[in-house]
């Protein structure tokens, strides 16, 4: 049974002003994507920078309210319907580990507060007398578990290095016991040594976990790497979806195609989309025909497991 289950997602914004507002009054940011994500499965969302990747992340823990859609949590939790203390539990066992831990991590808190402020308020650890000291406790075990100890509790983000907030905002993340991890670019703005040491830590506490990722990069060889399924992400759409191995080996779409191209340096901003005729990539697309730019692509099967948005892929 999948732990998440998103099914013609969308989420428009106002376009209030600025070049593109003469076009239409709406960039659509997620445009009625659908995927799940099953039981210690990670699934990696990837695209350039501007394609939807963090509003879709944004949506599932309803940081955003969708434009249409539906999130279903486990087999029947209607996640974008759920009321302020049912979305509080379910905000417990669905965690966001944030793009920025620079700008995530209050500075003026100590670690053991950044790790334990969001706990206190949960039915895991009730007020009572005993509370701050199991508190500390499960700060102390995660800490190690992280790679870093119990003599930084009452240090300060500022006094780490990126690659250790990041293990800082992990350590937040998991502390309580969630099902499912959103990790955005996580690793991105880190150097490469780094990465290495971060995605081998997540892979790590895959192994010794019950846990489940949806995992977000720009980066396709770093996705081919840590995840199993990969949905590939273009102005608010699914491109292609396929397992890691299988899109690694056989990626069929120009796009992924281009994204395999890129290092990791030659990220695009891939413009947002606003008007939603034509496929989305035909401005783009070396193979585009006249058809491209009048007819909408739909996701259609292309092996086990393997969609694709191509009027040009047979299969
Ligand atoms: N709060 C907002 N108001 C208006 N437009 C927004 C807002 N948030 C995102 N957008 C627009 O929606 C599109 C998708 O943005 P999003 O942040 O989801 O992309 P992303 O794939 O996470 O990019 P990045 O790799 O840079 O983090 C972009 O065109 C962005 O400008
Ligand atoms: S549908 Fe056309 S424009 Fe879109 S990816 Fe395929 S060939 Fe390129
Ligand atoms: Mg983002």
């Amino acid at each position: 049974m999948p732990v998440i289950t998103v099914e013609n997602l969308q989420k428009r914004f106002n376009l209030e002003a600025g070049f593109f507002a003469r076009f239409g009054r709406f960039v659509y940011a997620v445009n009625d994507i659908s995927f799940h994500i099953g039981e210690n499965e990670t699934y990696g969302l990837v695209g350039e920078s501007g394609c939807g990747k963090t509003t879709t992340a944004r949506l599932l823990v309803r940081m955003y309210e969708s434009n249409g859609g539906s999130v279903i949590y486990r087999d029947n939790i209607d996640v974008l319907s759920l009321a302020k203390k049912e979305l509080k539990q379910y905000r417990e066992k669905v965690k966001y580990v944030f793009q920025d831990p620079a700008r995530s991590l209050n500075p003026r808190m100590s670690i053991y507060e950044v790790l334990v402020s969001g706990c206190r308020g949960s039915s895991r650890w009730p007020r009572s007398c005993g509370r701050e000291q199991q508190l500390r406790e499960a700060a102390t075990a995660i800490l190690e578990e992280v790679g870093l100890g119990k003599e930084d509790l009452e240090r300060r983000p500022s006094e780490f290095s990126g690659g250790q907030r990041q293990r800082i905002s992990i350590a937040r993340g998991l502390l309580m016991q969630p099902d499912l991890l959103i990790c955005d670019e996580v690793v991105s703005a880190l150097d490469v040594s780094i990465q290495g040491q971060i995605l081998n830590l997540l892979l790590d506490l895959r192994d010794k976990r019950d846990l489940s990722f949806l995992f977000i990069t720009h980066d396709l060889k770093v996705a081919c790497y840590f995840c199993d399924r990969i949905g590939v992400m273009y102005r608010g759409e699914l491109m292609e979806e396929a397992p890691a191995a299988e899109l690694y080996k056989r990626g069929l779409h120009p796009y992924t195609k281009l994204l395999f191209s890129l290092d990791n340096t030659g990220v695009k901003n891939s413009n947002p989309q606003i008007n939603v005729t034509g496929c989305p990539f035909a401005d783009r697309c070396p193979i585009a025909t006249e058809r491209c730019m009048k007819e909408h692509p739909a996701l259609v099967e292309a092996g086990a497991g393997h969609k694709v948005r191509c009027f040009q892929i047979s299969v």
